[in-house]
């Protein structure tokens, strides 16, 4: 190695890579189990971006009415196109029950019934007896769920002794013969590197919003994990399908939940019209995330956008009781009010779909082991290596996820992975030696963009990926433009080989920090529009102009990608279709039915 950096060794039978809602509930679980387990991120905990979740997590608790996991998962077969992976599913939907229960009792502040119960509210695609009536599924906290949910696990997680190395960015997983050993990371205090070994290393580390220009995500939303699994030679399953939130606060891209259509709002476009009832007459508002946001921007595009451009839709709740607002939706009030300058007990908010979700990631099993095709076998598991949250692609989101079922994901999988853990691993088992040059390749990596003279500021880089994204890979798509997006990307990561880095330190260094994040962009932004590009056919968040059915016959199939330098690469693995236990069948339909 031509570097000299001094790496310090750390021994532990897990860490977990992030410490957002799943990432948190799989350091609580391990800790619990007695597994000596770190917990690394790169922002203090309870600024994860799983504090900005708002409307809730769904669970069949039947709090607000009758209601059963059966029908959650068919909701969430049916919402997912049919992509998903139906035992992930039934395993999701019914562990949910358990999950929720628990934390309850770990002490999440969950809004109340008048008979105490958790409160639960409708959200998009939520349906009692197989779609024929509507349910209230979605447990909330107002609508500050999210914020609820990681300080109570943040706290956990410390009472049980779980570890934190807070501000340690991870720069690259540790692999041997195929075999993940742990993770290389750099603590932004005091710039000093560190090797975490452990038996099972838990990529937490969300998705990969900050590819596009206008989306819900937190600026450090980069997808880490996703792209050091990519350099680790490992494929990334299903990239195509993004998802857009349909109400992203027009103009600042802020999430506006859609438990505020849960509660009685709806849309409107510039003649006053509730256009949903056209899209979709019986969902109407509430809709799947995907048929509401394309809804929108057809009403834009055939000139009934609202606003002086006619670029936008109004959201209102102005009908609603002014003390309910308070009561169950204080977040969008005052969010509203800061960035849309809107008091919305008075007035209709402004919104546009807004890039809010990946349905792809890292592939897993639903016991979070990280799977890859190998020898012909796309079960086959990558020793050592897990991966839960939105970095993962379970695949429990499919084509499309439904609102309500991220926060429920990150805690059925964060809880999954700690119980594999425990099942694989014996505490304190010592570690096998690494070879010398272990870290060589991921120290080579730092040291280049650390030391990069070229002459493009990382910021303008970041810029002209996201907004060749934004327009390139949008809500629709076609193959031309995709094309188009394809070469323009190429260009643009062309382009990183000539970035300049003003500041060569190692104490927080900010601009390392997000030209390192940046390199983790482009290779996912690469991978997804490719694999947009490659896919045929629509399905749930991936409408293709030129190809506007779903194709069962030729892609009811999980896309993977590996990259190889600048070249992408595909291939396929079957979607699970079949369940669990086999108490609910789902068999996809020849068309969908809103
Ligand atoms: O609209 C929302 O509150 C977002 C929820 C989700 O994405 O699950």
């Amino acid at each position: 190695m031509t570097t000299s950096y001094k790496i310090t060794t750390h021994y532990y039978d897990t860490i977990v890579v992030g410490a957002g809602g799943a990432g948190l509930r799989a350091t609580l679980g391990m800790a619990e189990k007695g597994l000596k387990t770190a917990c690394l991120s790169k922002v203090f905990p309870t600024r994860s971006h799983t504090v900005a979740a708002q409307g809730g997590i769904s669970a069949a608790l039947g709090n607000m009415g009758e209601d059963d996991w059966r029908w959650h998962m068919y909701d969430t077969v049916k919402g997912s196109d049919w992509l998903g992976d139906q035992d992930a599913i039934e395993y999701m939907c019914r562990e949910a029950i358990p999950a929720i229960i628990e934390l309850e009792q770990y002490g999440v502040p969950f809004s109340r019934t008048a008979d105490g119960k958790i409160y639960q509210r409708a959200f998009g695609g939520m349906t009692t007896h197989f779609g024929q009536g509507a349910a209230q599924r979605t447990c909330a906290a107002a609508d500050l769920t999210g914020h609820a949910i990681l300080h109570t696990l943040y706290q956990q997680s410390l009472k049980n002794k779980a570890e934190f190395f807070i501000e340690y960015i991870a720069l690259d997983l540790i692999m041997d013969n195929g075999e993940c050993k742990g993770v290389l990371a750099w603590c932004l205090e005091d710039g000093s590197l560190h090797l975490f070994r452990a038996h099972s290393t838990v990529l937490a580390t969300g998705g990969y919003g900050r590819c596009f220009f206008s989306c819900t995500s937190a600026h450090t939303v980069t997808g880490d994990g996703n792209a050091m699994v990519l350099r680790a030679g490992l494929p990334l399953q299903d990239m195509e399908f993004i998802q857009f939130h349909p109400t992203g606060i027009y103009g600042a891209g802020c999430l506006i939940t859609e438990g505020v259509r849960g509660e009685g709002g709806y849309l409107t476009n510039s003649e006053g019209e509730r256009f949903m009832e056209r899209y979709a007459p019986n969902a109407k508002d509430l809709a799947s995330r995907d048929v509401v946001s394309r809804a929108i921007m057809l009403e834009i595009r055939e000139g009934r956008g609202v606003g002086e451009h006619k670029d936008h839709a109004h959201l209102h709740i102005e009908h609603l009781d002014p003390a309910i607002i308070k009561e169950r939706l204080p977040g969008i009030s005052e969010t509203a009010r800061i960035f849309a300058g809107v008091d919305v007990t008075k007035q209709p908010i402004p919104i546009l779909p807004t890039v809010h979700y990946n349905m792809g990631g890292i592939p897993t099993n639903y016991k979070a082991e990280v799977v890859t095709l190998k020898d012909g076998n796309p079960e086959t598991v990558v020793p050592g290596l897990m991966a839960v949250g939105e970095a993962a692609c379970v695949s429990v989101h499919g084509a499309n996820r439904l609102g309500s079922n991220s926060l429920l994901d990150l805690v059925v999988f964060g809880r999954a992975a700690a119980m594999r853990c425990a099942e694989l691993i014996k505490p304190r088992t010592a570690h096998s030696p690494l070879k010398a040059d272990a870290c060589d390749a991921a120290l080579a990596r730092f040291n280049k963009i650390r030391h990069a003279k070229g002459s493009r500021k990382t910021a303008d880089i970041r810029l002209a990926m996201q907004r060749t994204m934004q327009s390139h890979a949008s809500v629709f798509r076609t193959g031309e433009v995709l094309k188009q997006g394809i070469t323009e990307l190429q260009q643009v990561r062309a382009s990183f080989a000539d970035v300049q880095i003003s500041d060569t330190s190692l104490i927080w260094n900010t601009d390392l920090v997000e030209t390192l994040e940046l390199d983790n962009l482009l290779a996912q932004a690469t991978v997804t529009i490719a694999a947009a590009a490659n896919r045929t056919e629509s399905r749930g968040g991936h409408a293709r102009e030129d190809y506007p059915e779903r194709d069962d016959a030729n892609w009811l199939k999980h896309t993977l990608t590996w990259l190889n330098q600048d070249e992408v690469i595909c291939d396929y693995r079957p979607v699970h279709l079949y369940t669990l236990t086999d108490e609910v069948e789902m068999i996809p339909p020849k068309k969908r039915v809103y």
